[in-house]
């Protein structure tokens, strides 16, 4: 709060210490680089996206089935960029940005079948242009609310005009039992002006637990179906 005074105070005094053909100069240059970065962001996007399309393509040609049932990409907006730095403490400057925030991108592929989180995140990750963060498991650790995904911090090349550039992408997979649950738990915990009592809470854990054994059924029914044994890929890297 103190650095962002600060640094509100600065940027003031040193436009009024300008022309105002030199300000704006100065103000378009900062909206230019950030405008930029976000471009940049969204390159990084499409890169994965495109990945996760490729895979989907191949295995639906060996296995005659999408493991994929859905993908969707968001850029943070300026606003929850701001409140995150704010949060973290971070005075707000374009490296910062970049440097302290891995969820600007965001990729979230939303698979069948747990068996599908597993083997996507594997053929992604044995990628030699993708470069692995951070993977926090929330499939075989779900957080306290009983929220399941699988999120992997990827560092992914982008090839401009001029140069080569290493971009963070957060990305989540999920199945659609688990998207089910997330999302309707996230309008349900984020509606105005109510508050959500821990009776409430526990409701939403056991909604949770009640969708990882609908995976679980749908999964071994597949395997009946298919005629193949099931096997348990979660600890695979
Ligand atoms: P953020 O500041 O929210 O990005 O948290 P973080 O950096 O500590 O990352 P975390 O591993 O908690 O996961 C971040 C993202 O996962 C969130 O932005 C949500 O998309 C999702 N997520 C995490 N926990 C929950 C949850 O309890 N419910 C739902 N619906 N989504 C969650
Ligand atoms: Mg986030």
């Amino acid at each position: 709060m103190k650095d962002e005074r600060q640094e509100g105070y600065l940027i003031r005094e040193r436009i009024q210490s300008m022309t105002d053909s030199e300000a704006m100069d100065w103000l378009y240059q900062k909206s230019e680089k950030f405008i930029r970065l976000m471009a940049y962001y969204r390159c990084a996007m499409m890169e994965v996206e495109t990945k996760f399309n490729v895979l989907n393509e191949e295995y639906s040609l060996q296995h005659d089935r999408n493991p994929i049932s859905s993908i969707r990409t968001r850029l943070k907006s300026p606003q929850s960029i701001k409140e995150k730095l704010q949060r973290k403490e971070v005075p707000l400057s374009i490296d910062a940005i970049e440097e302290r925030l891995n969820d600007v991108a965001g990729v979230r592929v939303v698979c069948a079948f747990p068996e599908d989180v597993w083997m996507l995140a594997e053929a992604f990750l044995k990628q030699d242009d993708v470069t692995l963060i951070d993977r926090k498991d929330y499939i075989t650790h779900p957080k306290p609310s009983g929220y399941r995904s699988l999120h992997l911090i990827v560092a992914i090349p982008i090839f401009l005009a001029d140069e080569k550039r290493s971009m963070k992408v957060e990305v989540q997979l999920r199945t659609i039992a688990m998207n089910c649950w997330a999302s309707l738990e996230h309008q349900l915990r984020y509606k105005k002006d109510r508050c959500m009592t821990e009776e409430m809470a526990s409701e939403l854990a056991l909604c949770a637990r009640l969708s990882a054994e609908l995976d679980q059924r749908m999964d071994a029914l597949r395997h009946a179906i298919e005629g193949e044994a099931p096997t348990d890929m979660s600890d695979n890297g």
